[in-house]
């Protein structure tokens, strides 16, 4: 029986308006390495992840030397980025289908995430193996969440028992996340994740729980941040 392959798509083509930095975020340097090298890495060296596709904005000029730099045999491909999010993740998507399964399973995982963990990876993948529908990986939140009246006063505290953030990667079947990406756009829904173009098409993705530290980097601060995150987990291994 053919048994499903993996995939990751990384989209990479933001411009990191709310970093408000000279090069677009995912190619600042960390720990003498490029944010997305890190975020390639972890993807490159997992066992049963075949490839990757990275999705690039067309005028990108910083891409092909981060590509020469991977240490990899396995296929890195580029894609076209899009206007959003989710149309730089469709161009992958589009990409994977001359060489993947229509059942084969796609991991996207943000190019602005330097900090996954083998670990979470591992567990990511080990529980949706057998999932119909796929998950992504989330932190409970932690804070006690208050809603606004228009005043900027508490109009309520929010029961956060239920709350989740959501990370990445997410983890969905190739065929499946195609056809719920391609008819969120076409009814023009804002989907700021993968998950949620499949819960505009009926599926209830899985949440699996993942570490704190596996931070997008939004703002600068969270430059200093990730670099703490991995430069302990670099002592951590080497110790
Ligand atoms: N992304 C993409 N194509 C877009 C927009 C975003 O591939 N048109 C990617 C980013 O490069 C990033 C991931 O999607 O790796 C998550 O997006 P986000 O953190 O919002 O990055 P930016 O859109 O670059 O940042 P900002 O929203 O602050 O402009
Ligand atoms: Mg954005």
């Amino acid at each position: 029986m053919h048994s499903a392959r993996y995939w990751a798509i990384v989209p990479a083509a933001g411009i990191g308006k709310r970093m408000g930095s000279a090069i677009p975020k995912q190619y600042l340097p960390l720990l003498g390495r490029p944010v997305v090298a890190h975020a390639l890495t972890t993807l490159l060296q997992h066992p049963r992840i075949d490839g990757v596709v990275v999705a690039v904005d067309a005028k990108d000029e910083w891409w092909p030397a981060v590509a020469a730099n991977l240490d990899t045999a396995k296929p890195v491909l580029r894609a076209a980025g899009g206007a959003e999010r989710h149309h730089s993740v469709l161009n992958g998507l589009e990409m994977l289908r001359e060489r993947a399964a229509w059942s084969d399973w796609v991991l996207v995982h943000d190019a602005a995430r330097p900090c996954l963990s083998a670990a979470d990876l591992d567990r990511l993948l080990a529980e949706l193996a057998d999932d119909p529908v796929g998950g992504l990986l989330a932190v409970p939140v932690r804070d006690t969440l208050k809603q606004t009246d228009t005043a900027g006063r508490v109009a309520a505290t929010v029961d956060r028992s239920r709350l989740w953030h959501a990370l990445t990667p997410q983890m969905f079947r190739l065929g499946m996340l195609h056809d719920a990406l391609r008819a969120a756009l076409e009814r023009g829904l804002l989907v700021t994740d993968d998950a949620a173009a499949m819960e505009a098409a009926g599926f209830a993705p899985r949440l699996v729980e993942g570490r704190g530290d596996n931070l997008k980097i939004t703002r600068p601060e969270d430059l200093a941040l990730a670099e703490f995150f991995l430069a302990r987990r670099a002592v951590s291994v080497a110790g």
